[in-house]
Formats: C-alpha cells, structure tokens, sequence
C-alpha cells in the first residue's frame, strides 16, 4: 500500500478511467484522497463507476464523471471546459484513454480509418489534451502528467506497427512536454506496460493455451495486473516522483530484458 500524503486535497482527471488500467489508478487516488474525474464515452456507465468508486475516497475526495469521446476534438474541449468548472484546480492529468485498431498484420494491408483513427486519438487528442490542460497547470507552478504509453514503443512490430508507432510518440511527447514545462514545476512522464489483464488485450490471454504461453515469455512468469500499473502511476503523483520527469518506464515483467532467453520452468 502507498501512503502519501501529498495527494490529500488533489484532484486529478483520468481519461479513459471506466475500466482497466484507469479505473484502477482513479480506485488508488481515492484511497490517498485526491478527487477524481473519470471519463468515458458512455455517460451511463461513467456515473455507475463513479459512485461505485466514491466509497474508496478518503479525505473528503470526491468522484465525478465526464463523458466524452477523446478521439474528438470538441469533446476533448468540452471535457475540458467541464473538468475546469468542476474543480478549482487540477493537479494531476492521465492521458490513459486510447484506440486499439483490430487490424494486426502486415503494415501493407491495415485499413486506413484505423490508421486515421490511431493517429487521432493516440497522438492528436493526446496533444489537444495537452494544450488544453497544461496551461493552467504551469500558471500554478505545480502539475503531473502522465501518459499510458506501451512497451509495444519499444522494439519494431509485424503486426501492430501504427499502434507501436502510435505510442512510440506518446514517449516522444512526454520528453517534450518535460522539457517545455519542467520550468513551470511539471513533471511529465510516460508509462509503457506490456500485457494487462484487461479488456484492451483480452484477445491475447482470454485463452488458456495463449495465457500459459504468453505467461512464459515473461522471466515474471506471468502477465500484469491494472493494479501494478496503476501503483506505478500514483508513486509518480506523489513524492516518488517528484525529480522524475521526461521518462518512459516499461513495466513489463522482465521481458525487454530477457530477450532471447529461454525458461525449461
Ligand atoms: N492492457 C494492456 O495490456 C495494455 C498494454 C500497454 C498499454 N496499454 C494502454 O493502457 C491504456 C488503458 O488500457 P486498458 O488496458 O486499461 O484498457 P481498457 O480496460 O479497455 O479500458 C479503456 C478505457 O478507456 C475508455 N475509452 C476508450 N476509448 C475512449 C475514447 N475514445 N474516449 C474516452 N474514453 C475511451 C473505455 O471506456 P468506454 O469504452 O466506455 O469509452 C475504458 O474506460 C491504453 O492507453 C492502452 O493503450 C494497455
């Protein structure tokens, strides 16, 4: 269990936070009572999760939820403009939510609407994000960002190119956006998960067979939990990471160093 008390009386907004990896994340901000915005395209479902979210607050942290698709740019506006009326101050912006083009193959035959639609929501909106939430952020002289990047970034791809190259950027960003804005007392950095048992992969290990498989490429032995991530996530809201900026961290269960071993366990 983290304790920081840091994050007491925080705020922060989690795109893509009705499940998974964000959802996770928004459960252990509660617990160190920062307040949440949880975002999702389906304004049903993000009331259902933020109430059954709102018993995990302490300190007086609240949960709201904002519906908006990030893959546009008048939702991420409006998102925005609503997150903004909702809270005085926000210290904390998880640019999470992302597109997983179904198409995996040859780069020679990915339809182009996913290539539009990876662009768009992986690398456009999560600049328009920026742009729309940084410069408050630098005005207080106070801010932490973090991207969900992926540890696909990190080596070349036959199947997933765009997404890989997609989230390749999203590091890219994250040193920008440190460099630009470390002066203002932002810090910035990129996580880079391999496999997590959530939805957004379940393809690959929703399969016993491919499970075990999967499991044994990683020196770990198994795949992530959204939990592991989200720990990660908020170690770097708080004191853990408060010289950090500018870096991608893989978490990925040993697997980028281990390439090219091989388990008889
Ligand atoms: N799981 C993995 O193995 C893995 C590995 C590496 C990186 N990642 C990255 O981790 C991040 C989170 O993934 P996850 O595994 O937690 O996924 P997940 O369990 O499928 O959750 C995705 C969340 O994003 C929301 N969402 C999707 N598209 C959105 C949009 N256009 N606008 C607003 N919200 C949207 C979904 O809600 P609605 O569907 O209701 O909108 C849901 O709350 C992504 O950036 C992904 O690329 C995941």
């Amino acid at each position: 269990m983290i304790t920081d008390t840091d994050l007491i009386g925080k705020t922060a907004v989690i795109t893509g936070s009705t499940q998974g990896i964000g959802y996770e994340t928004a459960k252990l901000l509660l617990q160190q009572g920062c307040s949440v915005v949880i975002n999702g395209r389906n304004s049903e479902r993000c009331e259902r999760v933020a109430s059954e979210l709102q018993e995990f607050a302490t300190h007086e942290a609240e949960v709201i939820s904002i519906a908006a698709d990030i893959s546009t740019e008048t939702d991420c506006r409006a998102f925005f403009e609503q997150a903004q009326g909702a809270f005085p101050k926000i210290d904390i912006l998880m640019l999470n939510a992302a597109y997983d083009p179904p198409y995996a193959g040859s780069i020679e035959a990915i339809p182009e609407e996913q290539i539009d639609q990876t662009i768009q929501t992986n690398i456009k909106s999560q600049i328009t994000l920026s742009q729309l939430f940084l410069p408050e952020m630098a005005q207080n002289k106070d801010g932490v960002v973090i991207l969900t990047g992926s540890a696909a970034s990190q080596r070349g791809s036959n199947r997933y190119a765009v997404y890989a190259m997609s989230k390749a950027a999203l590091s890219h960003l994250t040193m920008s956006l440190a460099a630009e804005y470390g002066p203002h007392n932002i810090r910035v950095n990129c996580l880079a998960p391999s496999v997590i048992r959530t939805e957004f992969t379940k393809a690959m290990w929703g399969d016993p067979a491919k499970h075990t498989s999967l499991s044994n490429s990683y020196p770990l032995r198994r795949i992530g939990e959204p939990e592991e991530i989200a720990a990660m996530a908020v170690a770097l809201c708080g004191k853990a990471g408060n010289w950090m900026t500018g870096q991608t961290l893989v978490i990925d269960g040993g697997q980028m160093a281990a390439v090219g071993c091989h388990y008889d366990m």
